[in-house]
């Protein structure tokens, strides 16, 4: 039923970009850090240093020195009181969510949030209610019956690849009395401003595993918020801490992409570049700023197959299927890193309009 819906998920076995013929645009890596020398030294030093696994839960003995380092790192570079560390974003904002809230409150959220965010508010048993995708006016209506609640939003979008109106919703939500949450995911370190979205959010959900390149999340917020968590949060507390060497190695990467701000320059340069070809290309992308540029496809099974028509071509994209997004809004993923050369963006483009216009039997 999966398989002729064409809605069955499989594995595919990934090779490191050098022996892979494939041009990845399909991954998180924003800023080409994954596979970088400096974070694979990291790796090694960290895992001499602090060991390799934690051993343990953090409230038992797995809360290393590593972990302290990195959690007041997040603080100063970010702003706020204190943080905590988890092995994942999906960790991070489930636990969040299902500790912070009961069956008494009620939750205002876009109507895009990830997965991770409806799992946990749906564990808590708090009332969900969602607003209209960045829609101010819709969160203002729910903000205004449901006062002094909680609102969660993103801040970039993670298959729409657009960004929330952060200022104009933390306004509401401070005329509303109400608590904004954000989840950073896709936002964090793509730009050199690390606190933009400290700025406003009460609350904020970073994550390690997209532009760091390497793994676990961490919950930030005041100290008698996160004095809550850990003493409250089961993900946290009946679980193994992140690995120190794990640790250690996002402490790197943050420092590493203080050193080199060049990496984003980069990375902005090939959205720039990626976009101004699709819209000469007139390639159908819905509007975003971000790595994540999605080219709308429509069609679970014909996504997958113009996926699998660019792989013959020699690029790896995502194929977004519903019901991950709105049916008749399935799309190919597509994510520029700072490590693309502009010469594969150019060849994607080119792959992608003439796929495109002999599917349509017409030009795009
Ligand atoms: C918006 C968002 N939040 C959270 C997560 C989960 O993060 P992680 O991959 O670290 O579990 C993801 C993962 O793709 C995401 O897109």
């Amino acid at each position: 039923m999966q398989q002729s819906q064409g809605l069955l998920r499989q594995r595919d076995v990934c090779h490191r970009a050098e022996n892979s013929s494939l041009i990845d645009f399909s991954h998180n890596d924003y800023l080409g850090l994954a596979n970088s020398i400096e974070l694979t030294q990291a790796l090694f030093d960290g895992a001499t240093t602090y060991g390799v696994g934690s051993k343990a839960s953090p409230l038992v003995s797995g809360y290393s020195a590593a972990h302290v380092d990195l959690e007041q790192q997040l603080c100063r570079l970010t702003g706020h009181q204190a943080a905590m560390l988890f092995c994942s974003g999906y960790s991070a904002n489930s636990a969040l969510m299902s500790t912070l809230f009961t069956q008494a409150d009620t939750v205002i959220a876009d109507k895009l949030v990830h997965a991770s965010i409806i799992d946990g508010i749906q564990h808590s048993g708090a009332k969900l209610v969602r607003f209209l995708h960045n829609d101010l006016s819709s969160a203002e209506r729910l903000l205004a019956k449901h006062p002094n609640s909680v609102l969660v939003t993103e801040s970039v979008f993670s298959m729409d690849g657009d960004k929330a109106p952060l200022a104009e919703l933390s306004l509401l939500c401070k005329q509303h009395n109400a608590l904004m949450i954000v989840d950073d995911a896709h936002g964090f370190a793509t730009s050199r401003d690390f606190e933009a979205t400290s700025r406003v959010a009460d609350v904020q959900v970073v994550t390690f595993g997209k532009a760091l390149g390497c793994q676990g999340a961490a919950v930030l917020a005041k100290q008698s918020v996160i004095n809550y968590l850990v003493a409250n949060a089961r993900h946290y507390i009946y679980s193994t801490a992140l690995s120190p060497a794990n640790a250690y190695v996002a402490h790197s990467a943050i420092k590493l992409v203080q050193q080199q701000p060049e990496r984003i320059t980069r990375l902005h340069d090939n959205i720039h570049l990626f976009k101004e070809l699709a819209q000469q290309s007139q390639l159908p992308l819905i509007a975003s700023l971000s790595a994540i540029q999605p080219v709308i496809v429509g069609g679970n099974e014909q996504t997958l197959s113009l996926a699998n028509m660019l792989a013959k071509l020699g690029f790896k994209v995502g194929a977004i299927r519903s019901p991950t997004v709105p049916k008749g809004s399935e799309r190919l993923r597509i994510t520029l890193s700072a490590s693309h050369q502009p010469q594969q963006i150019h060849q994607l483009v080119s792959a992608l309009k003439k796929l495109m216009i002999d599917c349509s039997g017409e030009k795009v």
